[in-house]
């Protein structure tokens, strides 16, 4: 490693436990020179690097020569690549390069839409092969490449055919977060702020003490809200690695309104945007059912606010149109939504909620009409 390359932090391994398909999640900077030590313990046949048409250009090489992968699939940029034909694709070109088998190694370099991809086909290519991701958003850091749910759009909704499949490892290399678009890296905050909601007290403080660190990307504080968050998913994970016991399902805070926002308006809201939407709605909610302080409910605004996310309700949505989306979400049991609350930071549990009016004027934050 040249001196410039050096990384300024040590490394930290956040193990994953779920017996035979336990990993660990690195976190550090430049960890180019673990990605290829990890890549020669694992012996592979071959490696298939599966990237997009904007992070190919900026990093595949390096990681391509770390980890000596054999070929680079690229789809292009962008969530219409969760698709079916996209993975018919990445199917055809991993066969035609006469490498498929069981013991080749999948690597899933980019954001969440890659690691979905990725992740699914190495879930299904030979009935499952090993898969690594290497996250390069802030988002996939925090969020979609721990806890190995992969998956694929379909036109009756988001991630709606896909696998639990967890990775072998995770690379967070911090470095890729500084090429990362501010609107980007601003959205996937609203992840971090709904983590640490989850998770208590601790993290929610050292959030309101830390904004402008970790909006200048402070290379120290952008670690610490990187593990931080990963070690909250890894023990939420490996309660309820596939969402039965209802714990993940916590991770879905705010999600609920989050999703009618962006089905509504997929070009005008980046996911992490309409999660504190979602989340500015989930308050709402947990203070008038769940007995969740108003004053704790405005503290977690009031942060959302401070990274500069929006949490109101886009004035134009309707309730109709609103329970409309929601009562095709499949988060739905019966006539009732299961909604996610917060009785106190760090205390969360589910709520089912009939679509009524006094939910509607609830979420919409307008009043009782
Ligand atoms: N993003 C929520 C989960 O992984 O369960």
């Amino acid at each position: 490693m040249k001196p410039a390359d050096k990384p300024a932090t040590e490394p930290t391994h956040v193990p994953v436990s779920l017996n035979q398909r336990s990993y660990e999640v690195v976190i550090g900077e430049r960890l180019l020179e673990q990605l290829r030590l990890f890549g020669e313990s694992q012996k592979p046949t071959s490696v298939l690097l599966v990237t997009d048409s904007n992070v190919g250009p900026l990093h595949a090489d390096a990681v391509q020569n770390a980890i000596v992968a054999n070929h680079v699939l690229t789809v292009p940029a962008g969530e219409n690549s969760k698709s079916l034909s996209q993975l018919g694709r990445l199917y055809d070109e991993a066969f035609a390069t006469g490498h498929v088998d069981r013991q080749m190694l999948i690597v899933a370099l980019g954001g969440g839409m890659v690691g979905d991809l990725g992740g699914f086909l190495a879930a299904t290519l030979m009935r499952g092969v090993r898969f690594v991701h290497v996250p390069t958003s802030l988002l996939a850091m925090v969020d979609s490449s721990v806890g190995g749910k992969t998956a694929i759009n379909h036109a009756s909704g988001k991630n709606l055919i896909g696998a639990f499949h967890q990775p072998a490892a995770v690379f967070c290399d911090l470095h890729f977060l500084t090429t990362l678009p501010e609107r980007e890296y601003v959205s996937a905050l609203a992840e971090v702020v709904k983590t640490a909601v989850l998770s208590g007290e601790e993290f929610v403080a050292y959030l309101e003490s830390n904004v402008e660190q970790v909006l200048r990307r402070d290379l120290q504080a952008v670690k610490h809200v990187v593990e931080s968050c990963v070690r909250f998913k890894a023990g939420v994970v490996e309660e309820d690695e596939t969402e039965m016991t209802g714990q993940r399902a916590t991770l879905n805070f705010g999600h609920t309104l989050a999703h009618v926002v962006e089905s509504l308006w997929p070009e005008r809201y980046l996911h992490g945007e309409a999660v504190a939407i979602g989340i500015g709605a989930a308050l709402r909610l947990s203070v008038e059912r769940a007995k969740l302080n108003e004053s704790a409910a405005k503290r977690v605004i009031r942060l959302l606010s401070s990274f500069g996310l929006p949490t109101e309700v886009p004035p134009e949505l309707s309730e109709a149109e609103m329970f409309r989306v929601m009562a095709g979400d499949k988060k739905r049991v019966g006539r009732a939504i299961h909604f996610v609350v917060m009785s106190e930071i760090g205390q969360a549990g589910s709520l089912p909620c009939k679509l009524d009016d006094e939910l509607g004027a609830t979420l919409l934050g307008r009043g009782n009409a």
